[in-house]
């Protein structure tokens, strides 16, 4: 398998004498070596650009997509889903979820027995960190300063903060876990971010033996006809005995409740930093191991 990324004008590939004109063309063209996209461009939670123009020519060309992007899944999975089955190809998504966390078993395992009624999880470390952080006393900017002082913040942390990012993993978790009519975009979840947190309440909460916590959640309504699917992010007091509620700082969670499996919850303790890249090797190895159908 050859890597190649590059945004400069004209691409070369070692052992071949081509020159494609920018990195779309390579990756439509049939005939370009490469078998497999691994897509880990810069995350765009406004469209899933410019990863979705990415994987839509992989796809159209009948190569297997990995990818930790987001955006793209949460915007346009129903378009790339077409494509991958127009052409044969295979799209696997797990390290954009919550890095190692395996969101895809759950659902290949419950799902063929029964329904999985609603989904709630913790699924953005940063967020979770500076909450922690602000419980402990420490001021909304100090705990900010603190995530990007340490790597964990971006410096423009509003992606975060705003809950785009937590926004974007509960669209792709609807999609995967709840079965909607047609699959939601981003555009649907109700979402608030940090900007609802009042400046003392984390501590206060801690009071109460309680803590505050940017919690994604989803769940089927309706039935029949009228079925639907419900989405929203938004900070919340969890009491103790929520078992969402002691998921630490760099920490992540997902908990589901199932037709007749009753509740479950998987926990993603204190991410190392190698977790994403763990997931891309998970989905690789998974892509090797299975033919396609
Ligand atoms: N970091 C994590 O822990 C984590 C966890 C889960 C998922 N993800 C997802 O994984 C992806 C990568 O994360 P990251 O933290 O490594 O992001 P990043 O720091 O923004 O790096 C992204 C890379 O993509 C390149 N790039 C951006 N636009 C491009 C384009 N149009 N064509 C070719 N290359 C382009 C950048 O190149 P330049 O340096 O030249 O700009 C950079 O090397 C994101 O989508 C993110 O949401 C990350």
């Amino acid at each position: 398998m050859t890597a190649v990324a590059t945004r400069r004008a004209g691409l070369q590939v070692p052992g071949s004498t081509r020159i494609w004109p920018d990195l779309v063309s390579f990756l439509a063209d049939p005939v370009a070596p490469y078998d497999v996209l691994v897509e880990v461009t810069t995350q765009s939670p406004r469209d899933g650009e410019p990863a979705a123009t990415h994987i839509r020519a992989a796809l159209g060309s009948g190569r297997d997509v990995v990818t930790a992007n987001k955006g793209p899944i949460a915007w346009h999975e129903s378009e790339l889903r077409r494509i991958a089955a127009g052409s044969g190809a295979r799209l696997r998504y797990e390290a954009s979820l919550m890095d190692c966390l395996p969101a895809h078993p759950i659902r290949e395992s419950i799902v063929p027995v029964g329904r999985i009624l609603s989904f709630a999880g913790i699924v953005n470390a940063t967020t979770n960190g500076i909450l922690s952080a602000m419980a402990e006393g420490r001021s909304a900017a100090e705990a900010l300063a603190e995530a990007q002082r340490s790597g964990q913040a971006e410096a423009d942390p509003r992606n975060d903060t705003e809950g785009h990012d937590a926004a974007l993993k509960a669209t792709v978790l609807a999609n995967l876990l709840l079965d909607p009519p047609e699959l939601l975009t981003p555009a649907s979840v109700d979402r608030r971010g940090l900007e609802a947190v009042p400046e003392s309440w984390p501590a206060e909460a801690v009071g109460r033996g309680a803590r505050v916590r940017l919690v994604v959640r989803g769940e089927s309504t309706g039935e029949g006809a009228a079925r639907g699917v419900r989405v929203r992010v938004g900070p919340e007091e969890l009491p103790l005995d929520d078992s969402l509620a002691p998921v630490g700082a760099t920490s992540m969670a997902l908990r589901i409740e199932s037709e007749y499996g009753g509740r479950l919850q998987l926990a993603l303790l204190g991410a190392p930093v190698q977790s994403t890249a763990y997931a891309i090797l998970m989905d690789l190895v998974a892509l090797e191991r299975t033919p396609r159908g």
